[in-house]
């Protein structure tokens, strides 16, 4: 192999290792500016509202970001940034609803291949719902969406895990009114 073949792949292969690197790092951080823009507010609108746009303004190519309130057996929209969205979501509907009545994170690569994804903004190519869980019992869904195909992979995933329960800490006072509060 010639010497300027390796050196591209040598340079290539770090530019790998870097990208690598890079997701989990740019989610701890991200973590940590999620934990001081909440201080000790408890209150969920207010944190949801904070938490989804620093989400729309921290994360490249995506188009919505935000949060869907389990209440009533079933998800209604919430704090979130983007374009107007659908209001009512039942359990096991579309990408949030099918997250919810598992209670796992869903990553979805391509939307069109996505059997009842719910479209509300039509730009949406990939999607990642992430639900927001205390003890077991399902506050919310946070949802987030990219106009472009194969937008998030296992390190989002963990990532958002990792946001989605700082927020649901947030929200756990002594008496756990707002946790009540929210999902019933
Ligand atoms: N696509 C979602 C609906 C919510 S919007 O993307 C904001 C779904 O299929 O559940």
């Amino acid at each position: 192999m010639g010497k300027i073949t390796k050196d591209k792949e040598m340079q290539v292969s770090s530019q790998i290792d870097a990208a690598a690197q890079a997701k989990p790092g740019f989610y701890q951080e991200l973590c940590e500016k999620l934990q001081d823009l909440l201080g000790n507010e408890t209150d969920f609108v207010a944190n949801a509202a904070n938490a989804s746009a620093l989400l729309f303004h921290s994360l490249p190519d995506i188009n919505w970001a935000g949060f869907y309130i389990f209440r009533d057996g079933k998800l209604i929209v919430g704090p979130f940034q983007g374009k107007p969205a659908c209001v009512h979501i039942p359990l096991g509907k579309g990408v949030c609803g099918t997250a919810a009545k598992k209670k796992e994170s869903v990553i979805v690569p391509d939307v069109s291949k996505f059997k009842g994804h719910i479209a509300c903004d039509p730009a949406s190519k990939s999607e990642i719902a992430v639900p927001l869980l205390n003890w077991g019992k399902l506050i919310a869904i946070l949802d987030v969406d990219s106009a472009s195909l194969n937008r998030f992979d296992e390190d989002d995933q963990e990532g958002l895990e990792a946001f989605a329960s700082i927020l649901v800490g947030s929200l756990i006072t002594e008496d756990m009114p707002n946790l009540s509060d929210i999902a019933n």
